[in-house]
């Protein structure tokens, strides 16, 4: 996922408690959610520093890119993009002026003193863990220093990041992300997560539900909480008990106003009875569930590391399916992790087969130096690769779009969200995180509304209203 985030409102008067902005960034943010969360967190920041978001980079005194390490690809990318800002560092130079770079994000954590050695127009490399020093290192780059932050600090980062103004979270519109557990443990062998996010940490439980509640009332429906292991989450509930993501999942469906609650990224060890007895007790947990496999391989999986078996994933849904039988599975899928076999690859399209997913992220095997996966032996072929990602996508394709014939039919509550591409219509998404177009009579951005679905388009689903509608139901699923 890659997308361009004005991550500030665009007139000063949103944030209340920010200076009048007197210079400008604009944020380019790579990768997963938590990047966009964290892109967001630290506009908050540079807010309070008198900055003013702006959509182009030509309008900008400061450039900020919020970077992804997960594939080589994605680093690439960041290189490139370097290159083009170092022509028009020159020209603004050429003309008196200075435009600052800024590296943030896990490209920065894993190269920061390589990107300052090979990116001569870089002023500051920030790692994740040290955002609430934005401002800071920017005040030393002004004074000619080049700054790298990217140490592990004792502190934790969103203790000392402003929290979001309403004004700010308006702009967000009525979904937000809320980080409650960063890092990983688990050390897959092809992952350098571990490596850039650091150890497993979780946030307590009174900061997320003093988030959660300023989210809603400053609007917001649906909140996803974000990990890179978020089901390892645990902290010390209310109670003086230790609870686990199901038992903070319920105390945020209790807040007013959040009616849908989702969470990513899981891991299948760390299911708990607690959070399946969630999606089974909550009207308020969304019935989604990304659970990523990787392989279905038995062989693959030992050698990824994941540390659980085909078989025992395939418990784990049926599982869920019993606590909650219209739970849309969708998964992360690596194909020719080194020494993979066609036999073993024919594992993980049987186990797909079996799962029938809703929809899922595929990659191609990417090798990350410092990983054990780098230094493996049976490095497989880029042209198998190759074969293999076009016929597995091809499967989850035809899984995706069997999913949402079968909602043909079904009345179910979509939250608007966004206008649709051509006037007159709205989006929203389903329970199932699918976009569904509906006319915008339907109702109000922000509005839960009662559809019918009634056809299938080749990435949405088109749907009707149904009966009268109230705009601000609560979050029963569907009906049918
Ligand atoms: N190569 C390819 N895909 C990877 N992922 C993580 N590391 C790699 C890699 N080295 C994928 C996994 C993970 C998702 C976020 O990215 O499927 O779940
Ligand atoms: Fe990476 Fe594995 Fe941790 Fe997920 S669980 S972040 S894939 S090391």
């Amino acid at each position: 996922m890659t997308q361009d985030t004005p991550i500030l409102p665009a007139s000063s008067g949103a944030a209340t408690e920010a200076p009048k902005p007197t210079k400008k960034v604009f944020v380019k943010t790579y990768g997963c959610q938590m990047n966009v969360y964290d892109s967001e967190r630290m506009g908050d920041a540079l807010s309070n520093d008198g900055y003013q978001a702006v959509d182009s980079v030509e309008a900008a005194d400061l450039v900020l890119i919020n970077t992804c390490h997960i594939r080589e690809k994605a680093a690439e990318k960041v290189y490139s993009q370097l290159g083009r800002l170092a022509q028009l560092k020159q020209q603004r130079k050429a003309r008196g002026e200075n435009l600052m770079v800024a590296v943030a994000g896990c490209v920065a954590q894993a190269e920061g003193d390589e990107i300052i050695r090979r990116a001569p127009v870089v002023d500051v490399v920030i790692g994740p863990q040290t955002y609430h020093r934005l401002p800071v290192a920017l005040a030393r780059a002004r004074n000619g220093e080049r700054v790298v932050e990217t140490e592990f600090p004792s502190e934790d980062k969103f203790d000392r990041l402003p929290a979001a103004s309403a004004g700010t979270i308006r702009t967000r519109g009525v979904s937000a992300f809320l980080t409650v557990q960063e890092g990983c443990d688990k050390f897959c062998t092809f992952c350098v997560v571990p490596y850039t996010r650091g150890a497993e940490v979780s946030r307590p439980v009174e900061r997320i539900v003093g988030e959660a509640e300023r989210l809603a009332a400053a609007g917001v429906r649906e909140v996803t909480l974000l990990g890179q292991n978020v089901n390892a989450w645990h902290g010390q509930g209310s109670d003086g008990r230790e609870w686990g993501l199901g038992e903070l999942v319920r105390r945020l469906a209790g807040i007013e106003g959040l009616d849908r609650i989702r969470y990513t990224t899981s891991h299948p060890r760390d299911m708990d009875d607690a959070l399946i007895n969630a999606h089974r007790d909550l009207p308020e947990l969304m019935p989604y569930l990304h659970l990523p496999v990787q392989s279905g391989s038995d062989r693959i999986l030992k050698a990824m590391n994941r540390r659980h078996t085909a078989a025992d994933y395939l418990r784990l849904v049926e599982r869920i399916r019993s606590a909650r039988p219209d739970i849309a599975l969708s998964g992360d899928f690596i194909v020719g992790f080194p020494g993979e076999t066609d036999e073993d690859f024919e594992a993980t399209m049987r186990l797909i087969e079996e799962v029938e997913y809703a929809a899922a992220f595929s990659f191609k095997y990417s090798i990350r130096p410092g990983t054990p996966g780098a230094d493996m032996d049976g490095q497989v072929d880029e042209a198998v690769k190759s074969e293999r990602l076009a016929r597995l996508q091809a499967l989850i394709s035809r899984q995706t779009r069997e999913f949402g014939r079968k909602c043909v039919g079904r009345t179910v509550e979509l939250l608007l969200d966004k206008p649709g591409r051509n006037t007159g219509q709205l989006v929203g998404r389903s329970p199932w995180l699918q976009p569904v177009i509906v006319d915008a009579k339907a109702g109000e951005i922000g509005d839960i509304v009662t559809v019918r679905i009634i056809e299938t388009g080749p990435n949405s689903l088109f749907a009707e209203p149904v009966g009268p509608q109230s705009g601000n139901q609560g979050a029963r699923s569907f009906d049918s």
